[in-house]
Parts: C-alpha cells; structure tokens; sequence
C-alpha cells in the first residue's frame, strides 16, 4: 500500500495536527517510515509513540518552526538526507478578515510558511531525489486556489501558488523517477477552521469532510500516478465551475463564503 512512498522514509510537515497527522496515521498504516515536523513537540512525540507501538515503523520527530530560518534550514537538511523518499509538503494557515485590517505581519507570516517554506523543501527534496532518481513531493494547496477569496486573499493566494507551482515542478520532473502532486481539499474537518478565526459551527460541519476521507482520497489519487487531486465530488465541482464562472461571479461565491465564516467566527 501507498508505493509512492516505499524505499525509505516520508517526511511530513504539520503533522501535530490535521491532514498532516492523518497522513503520518495512514502511511504508518501502510508500512511507511516517518519523520513528522510540527512546533508542538509534545504532540508529535504522542503520535509517533501511537504509530510505533500499532504499525511497527520507525517515527522520529523533529520540532521546528517553519516560519523562520534556523527551523526550515533544519527541516531542509533532513530532506535532504538519504533516506528520505517523500515529502508532505503540508503545514500552512490561514487568517479571514480584511486585508487592510490585518497586521502586515500576519499577511507576511501566511506568505513565510505557505509559500517561502513550502518551496525551500519542495526544492531540497527536489534535488535530493532526482540524485537518486526516486521520490515524490505532495504539495497541500486546497480549492481555495480555484478562487478569488475576499476577507481569505492573502491564504488563498498561497494555495494558488502552490497548486501552480506543483503542477509546473510536476512537468519538470517528468522522466527523473520523481513526482510533484498538489492536494486540493475543500472544507475538512480539522482544527484549521478555529485557527483561521472560523469558530462556529455550522458552516464547517456542514460542508466539511472526514480528514480519513481526504487522505485516503489523496493517498489513492497519489499512487494512480495523478499530479493534481481535488478531494471529493463537491470539491470537484466547485473546482469546475471556477473555470467557468466571470470573476466577478467567483469573487461573490468566494465572498459569501467568506463573509458567513466571518459571522460564525
Ligand atoms: N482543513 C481544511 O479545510 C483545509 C482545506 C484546504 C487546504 N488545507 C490545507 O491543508 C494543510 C493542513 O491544514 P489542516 O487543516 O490540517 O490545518 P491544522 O489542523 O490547523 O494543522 C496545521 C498544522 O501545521 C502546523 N504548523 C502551523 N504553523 C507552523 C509553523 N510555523 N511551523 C511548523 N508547523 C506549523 C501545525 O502544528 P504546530 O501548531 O504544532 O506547529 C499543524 O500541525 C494546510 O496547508 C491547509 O492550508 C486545509
């Protein structure tokens, strides 16, 4: 299972909590060696005592803060490192509210983790793996990059980028033995709601998906070789009409959006 990810081990960041913990959950599950990267240590070190003790595999934590150099430079260095075959490009945040109200650095800060560290390890792992002529590189970006998001710009520009740049990274390693996947989730149920300023409810559980679903979905669309995955039918919709909607038209979709996010908050 997950043959993607054999021949060493996969390292996953963000993986304290979320989609990234449920990647280290089903890979474990699949017999995959981890390295799982997040700043709350005490978490990492529970889950990696669960995945060990249930699986058998080996799991080593690595405590870092992404948004700042000494901790990316320290998680780059591991990527690099021999025995490494996958990266789960996966820790990111977002923040609504409007653009002018936010403090510069928080908009700053989305861009640090979603985007500048995002893209160092994408290309530590790039260049280690092409050496050796194996690997892959899964990129979490989200449906929010299909859309224009009033009061979530900065965030959804940062998922832009990433599907984006996957895609483009997955044709430039076309032939190298190695692979570039974006990930696109829409709603999941996670603790990303709470830390976006998103506290209510209703919005998010009756949209949301299982965060199982979304890996399980992702994990497949990974092994049957595609370089971009929208998980699930009404994220593939939403994903379609983007394509066919005015901007104006997805400007007010992602507004309402937003905007009941915003109430529930
Ligand atoms: N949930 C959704 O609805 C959804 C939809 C589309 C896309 N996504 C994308 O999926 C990815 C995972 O989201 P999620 O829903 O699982 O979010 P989450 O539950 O809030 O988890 C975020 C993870 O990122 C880590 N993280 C945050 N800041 C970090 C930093 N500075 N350095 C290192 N790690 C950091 C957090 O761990 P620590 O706090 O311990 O550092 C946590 O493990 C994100 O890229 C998100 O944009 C989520």
């Amino acid at each position: 299972m997950w043959e993607s990810f054999a021949g060493g081990t996969t390292l996953i960041t963000g993986a304290s909590a979320g989609i990234g913990a449920e990647f280290a959950r089903q890979l474990a599950a699949g017999k995959r060696d981890l390295i799982l990267v997040a700043r709350r240590q005490e978490k990492l070190e529970a889950l990696a005592e669960e995945l060990r003790a249930k699986h058998g595999v080996q799991v080593e934590c690595l405590a870092a803060d992404l948004a700042t150099e000494t901790g990316l430079a320290k998680v780059c260095e591991a990527v690099a490192s021999d025995t490494v075959v996958g990266l789960v490009n996966n820790a990111g945040h977002g923040k609504l509210g409007a653009f002018a109200e936010c403090p510069l650095e928080q908009a700053s800060g989305q861009m640090d983790l979603n985007v500048k560290a995002s893209m160092h390890l994408a290309h530590a792992a790039a260049r280690a793996f092409t050496k050796r002529r194996h690997g892959v590189i899964v990129n979490l970006a989200s449906v929010a990059a299909f859309y224009p998001v009033p009061y979530f710009g900065i965030y959804g520009l940062t998922k832009a980028f990433m599907k984006n740049f996957s895609l483009v990274l997955s044709e430039e390693l076309r032939g190298t033995g190695v692979r570039s996947v974006a990930v696109c989730p829409g709603f999941t149920k996670t603790e990303f709601f709470s830390q976006a300023g998103m506290s209510g409810t209703t919005l998010s559980e009756r949209m949301a998906m299982p965060v199982e679903t979304c890996v399980r979905l992702a994990l497949r669309a990974i092994d049957n070789k595609k370089d971009l995955v929208v998980t699930g039918i009404q994220n593939q919709i939403l994903a379609f009409l983007a394509r066919l909607l005015s901007h104006n038209l997805q400007l007010k979709i992602g507004k309402v959006i937003a905007q009941k996010g915003m109430m529930e908050g």
